[in-house]
């Protein structure tokens, strides 16, 4: 805005931000501009697209401040979500915090698999290791009819899960604390997923992106990222309905040993899986005896 006057001879001149060039601002501070769009939309409390219909609207200071500090925190290494406070998975929104994985894009692959075993309207499934509970209540999104038990060592992920199954009306989940199926002692499912800690001790990418700022215990699991699945599916024969199955999300140069380890635990018709990247990256395995 610009105004014009000529009181006492004088011409002045006010100047006001605008969405438009706050947006410009914000995104040349940052290294990837749809991170400037994403945080100035979350600030005003609207999608995306309100920055680019309404680009000449002005933009109060306190707008201006608040996301110059969010723009100042992501430059420190805060993730993107833990600055919003969401994140989206499987086209729904997810709470997250500090306590919990960020859900990745890759892990929606359990979902489809999941989807792809047509197991009858009133399956019994278990999400071990829930975390955000991302995987176990978007199955239960899906599919109204099944229930859904989740489970986390974390009572702090915990509490997250709890605000997503709030947040998404869910009463078709159950949510459990405790050491991988030792809570679920004497019950049995039809199928079992898990997206377990998988990143060996040391490896360099724990020091990449998002990951500094995730639970460390969300992430890494001793004997090279192995020590957890291992023990999953050492356990889960005894927790699985025949037929049973049960979907695994792995690491990159994992896949091998884990289709080995559960076709000695009776598993059959183990199948290996790619991310959208073409990464090894779950194993889906069924057991019939
Ligand atoms: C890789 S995160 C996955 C979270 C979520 N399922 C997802 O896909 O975004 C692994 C989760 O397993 C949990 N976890 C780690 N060790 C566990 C254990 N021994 N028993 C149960 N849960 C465990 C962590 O707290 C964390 O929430």
């Amino acid at each position: 805005m610009l105004l014009r006057g000529m009181g006492h001879n004088r011409t002045f001149c006010l100047t006001t931000t605008t969405l438009k060039t706050l947006l410009t601002t914000a995104k040349s501070r940052l290294n990837d501009p749809l991170e400037a769009e994403v945080l100035l939309a979350h600030v005003l409390g609207v999608d995306r697209s309100h920055l680019y219909a309404h680009s000449s609207d002005p933009v109060d200071p306190e707008t201006a401040t608040t996301l110059h500090r969010l723009i100042k925190q992501r430059r420190l290494g805060a993730p993107i979500a833990h600055l919003v406070g969401h994140r989206e998975f499987y086209g729904r929104p997810f709470k997250v915090s500090p306590d919990v994985l960020i859900p990745r894009p890759e892990t929606e692959g359990v979902i489809d698999q999941a989807n792809a075993l047509d197991l009858s309207d009133h399956a019994k499934v278990l999400d071990v290791g829930t975390g955000s509970g991302c995987i176990g209540l978007t199955l239960a999104l899906e599919h109204p009819g099944w229930t859904v038990c989740v489970s986390d060592n974390s009572p702090e992920a915990l509490a997250i899960c709890q605000a997503n199954r709030e947040f998404h009306h869910l009463t078709n989940v159950a949510i459990h604390h405790g050491d991988l199926l030792e809570p679920m002692h004497g019950q049995t499912f039809d199928l079992i997923v898990a997206n377990l800690p998988y990143v060996a001790p040391g490896d360099p990418h724990l020091t990449e992106g998002d990951l500094p700022a995730e639970p460390q215990n969300a992430l890494v699991a001793e004997h090279n990222g192995l020590a957890l699945i291992e023990r999953l599916i050492d356990q889960a024969p005894h927790h699985l309905i025949r037929p049973g199955h049960l979907i695994v999300e792995h690491g990159h140069d994992q896949q091998t040993q884990i289709i080995s380890q559960l076709q000695q635990h009776g598993f059959s018709h183990v199948t290996g899986h790619a991310d959208l990247a073409g990464i090894p990256r779950l194993v889906v395995a069924s057991i019939w005896h």
